[in-house]
């Protein structure tokens, strides 16, 4: 396994690959890795000929309050899993590679960007869809792999790779939890014990939810009277949002339909959490 800093030397180093014809299976992240990221890397093991992952803190996706100078960074521990995972490269970046002096382009997808976490991040999705086109070209995988654990995300990045006609399949994965249900999260580790056991209330909540509609409640604001009651109940736990959509188009919905999404923001303390689950009816 090889850890590659600028965008030249990546591009030499899967250029013979591409050329012959190898799957190229791709996983951008920002590091600090987990179980999640984790699974995402043994699927695109399991598909490619090539597996390499980014580890970017992407600075444009962080609003200027928000924890990008403290966001969790541990390149040595990360290399040791990627490599017992079989990753072959590691893209690292420094943030001046990507974003040298001068630069000005972004991609935004309309709409879909100032939902959920975009309307409580502005700015956040318009980073995050332009670092995540910015590597799709470095890298030029065949296969790239997102969680289901940033669901609005997952749905935007589909958007892009369709409305701009990237040759690229977009693999969504499963959320990836720890054993008491706590979705995995590299901001975890942000929690003090108290806070972790705090943070159980999202996935509480959202089994409650799941409970209550397989026992025939249909009421979206029934339904998201219920997850704040739980959640309120937590001290430290202050909602963002609770959303309950359509899973394709993310419209609201007054009534559960056939796939409903429902999706939680809750900071708990000063760590900002989230968590989802999609409901078949
Ligand atoms: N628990 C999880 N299960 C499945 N996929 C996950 C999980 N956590 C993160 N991912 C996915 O891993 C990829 C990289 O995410 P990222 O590096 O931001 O990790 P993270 O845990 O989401 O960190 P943070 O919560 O601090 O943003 C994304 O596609 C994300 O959806
Ligand atoms: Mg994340």
């Amino acid at each position: 396994m090889k850890i590659i800093k600028t965008v030249m030397e990546m591009r030499a180093a899967l250029k013979s690959f591409r050329d012959e014809g190898s799957i190229i299976g791709f996983v951008p992240t920002m590091g600090y890795l987990h179980q999640g990221h984790l699974s995402l890397i043994r699927r695109a093991r399991q598909s490619s000929d090539m597996v390499v992952i980014s580890i970017f803190v992407n600075p444009t996706q962080f609003g200027p309050q928000e924890d990008l100078d403290r966001y969790p960074r541990n390149l040595k521990r990360d290399a040791e899993l990627a490599e017992e995972e079989g990753v072959d490269y590691i893209f690292h970046p420094d943030v001046s590679e990507l974003y040298p002096e001068g630069y000005k382009t972004y991609v935004f997808v309309e709409e879909l960007s100032d939902k959920l976490c975009g309307a409580s991040r502005p700015g956040h999705f318009r980073g995050v869809t332009t670092i995540v086109l910015k590597l799709f070209n470095i890298i030029q995988p065949q296969l790239a792999y997102f969680g289901q654990k940033d669901a609005l995300q997952a749905i935007i990045v589909r958007r892009m790779v369709e409305d701009l006609n990237l040759d690229i399949k977009i693999e969504v994965e499963p959320i990836v939890r720890e054993a008491d249900g706590l979705a995995m999260s590299s901001r975890n580790t942000y929690l003090s014990s108290e806070e972790r056991k705090a943070a159980l209330v999202l996935y509480r909540s959202l089994k409650l939810a799941e409970k209550s509609i397989k026992q025939g409640e249909r009421d979206s604001s029934a339904i998201a009277h219920e997850i704040k009651k739980i959640i309120n109940q937590e001290p430290s736990a202050k909602i963002d949002y609770i959303s309950i959509t359509d899973n394709k188009n993310l419209q609201e919905l007054d009534i559960i339909k056939k796939e409903t999404l429902i999706a939680l923001a809750v900071h708990i303390g000063k760590t900002r959490l989230i968590d989802n689950i999609v409901i078949q009816v």
